[in-house]
């Protein structure tokens, strides 16, 4: 064959990644969708890109050179096994299969798995930017095997977005570990997400500014420490107005949240692996909650503050608020870090979490100039126990903090919920506690249950003797 690179599944993720690799120089594009339509219409679209269409898979793999290369592009799920079944069967050993959907990590290690076995290497690879990004430059972030990555690293360096000269690619892993970390990924997105809401609907609520002008202090909020893709987009978002009721589109759109699940997925994962993500957490159940109109409907008569909630200086709010953002914004990377090194340690993964920063700095969603900082926090300390603690973290929470109190006493004053920008501040007060409850906790467990606790003074396991004469015992450790 003729394409050294295959792509399957041809929707608009599919399409622009294939125009992508076909734009780029030495590429030829090898493109394959289960019903030929698709097919056509891209290669009568886009002429400019010499596509080479097949109608069937075996003519897809004999389109290909050695070692043949394809990547995937159908919605996770079933889908993806079928497609993988259908090109194991005619690809050979030291072919390569790429996922680029956003599988689950655990399907890709087990995916992974069986595919070995035929001697064909098995890449899930995150791919983040949603479809422009995959038109025109994403971040990428690989799994699999280092030898599958040779072939597969200068193809993806060739499409991924570029960060200050850099391609943003890395080879994140073996096997699920690029998944595992798109995962992250969208948990942060979550919650990045989440946060910047909280702190339109203090603004907006608190100002009775408009859409439009909060879309001003969004705007400005982009020149300078908060300044990113989301935020860039929120500003966007924020001065649309429908045309067809001349009122700004948020005020229009219906206020339930949707989700494909890889916020859960995080969610989940850290629930399983013991990563306290309170800020992505919340994130997700922010969506939940806004999608349950039936309970939302039950509760609207259900009474709020009593005092009247008033904003004195709206300038000293806002910058309050923008810096709550920035604190809890901080927090949620902390966090989502955290999973990585956890993830890692349990599935045997060698991540670099600053090369991770790294390739996020471009391309993706969570795309920002305050990545930098976290590649710098890892440079200077590659084994950084918890983001927030490192130098430049630690100083910017320090600065914010008194903003962030305020603007959290004053959502819960004023009854305006604030889940993510709340639990990020509790986590940080959680953490950097000297004393925590848990004590307490484990002094109950023990009551009700002889769990048994260890003491601050000396080694060894103890209860004490809750039904009878309540002296401590030493114990055997129950866990
Ligand atoms: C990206 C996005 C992309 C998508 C997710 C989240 O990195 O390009 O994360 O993968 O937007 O599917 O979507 P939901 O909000 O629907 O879960």
């Amino acid at each position: 064959g003729t394409a050294n690179i295959g792509v399957v599944g041809l929707a608009v993720m599919g399409s622009n990644l294939a125009r992508n690799l076909a734009s780029r120089e030495g590429n030829t594009v090898a493109v394959y969708n289960r019903s030929y339509e698709k097919t056509e219409t891209l290669l009568s679209e886009h002429p400019e890109a010499g596509f080479v269409g097949s109608k069937t898979i075996e003519e897809f793999a004999a389109s290909l050179s050695t070692p043949r290369t394809a990547i995937i592009m159908v919605k996770a799920g079933a889908g993806t096994d079928a497609v993988i079944d259908q090109l194991a069967q005619v690809f050979e050993p030291g072919d390569i299969i790429v996922d680029g959907g956003n599988a689950l990590f655990t399907d890709t290690i087990r995916r992974e798995k069986a595919v070995r076995e035929t001697g064909i290497h098995f890449v899930g690879a995150g791919i983040s930017g949603g479809e422009e990004g995959a038109l025109n430059g994403p971040s990428i972030m690989p799994g699999g095997s280092a030898e599958s990555y040779e072939t597969l690293g200068p193809i993806l360096s060739s499409i991924a977005a570029v960060a200050e000269g850099e391609p943003c690619v890395t080879h994140v892993g073996t096997d699920g570990a690029g998944h595992f970390v798109k995962m992250i990924h969208n948990g942060i997105e979550y919650a990045d997400m989440q946060l910047i809401a909280e702190a339109y609907d203090l603004i907006r609520r608190g100002t009775g500014k408009s859409p439009a002008e909060i879309a001003d202090v969004f705007a400005e909020w982009n020149t300078g420490e908060l300044e990113s893709y989301l935020i860039e987009i929120t500003a966007e978002v924020l001065r649309q107005v429908d045309a067809e009721t001349g009122k700004p589109l948020v005020d229009v759109i219906l206020d339930q949240a949707g989700a494909k699940g890889t916020g859960a997925w995080t969610v989940q994962t850290a629930l399983d692996l013991g990563i306290p993500v309170s800020g992505i957490a919340e994130a997700v159940f922010a969506r939940s909650l806004s999608s349950k109109p039936a309970q939302r409907a039950a509760a609207t008569d259900l009474p709020g503050p009593s005092d009247a909630w008033t904003v004195d200086d709206p300038e000293t709010f806002i910058e309050d608020v923008r810096r709550a953002l920035y604190a809890s914004k901080i927090i949620a990377y902390s966090q989502g870090f955290d999973e990585i090194v956890a993830g890692a340690e349990q599935y045997g993964w060698d991540i670099e979490k600053g090369e991770i920063a790294k390739i996020w700095r471009g391309g993706c969603i969570i795309r920002a100039q305050f990545l930098n900082r976290i590649t710098e926090a890892y440079a200077e300390d590659a084994g950084l126990v918890a983001l927030v603690t490192a130098p430049y973290f630690r100083d910017a929470v320090a600065g914010a903090q008194d903003s962030w109190r305020r603007v959290v006493a004053t959502a819960a004053h004023a009854g305006i919920p604030a889940p993510a920008f709340s639990s990020s501040l509790s986590y940080y007060d959680g953490l950097r506690a000297d004393r925590l409850p848990a004590a307490l906790v484990q002094g109950q467990r023990d009551f009700f249950g002889a769990h048994t606790y260890k003491r601050i003074d000396k080694e060894g396991t103890f209860h004490t003797l809750w039904s009878g004469d309540r002296s401590e015992i030493s114990a055997v450790d129950t866990h």
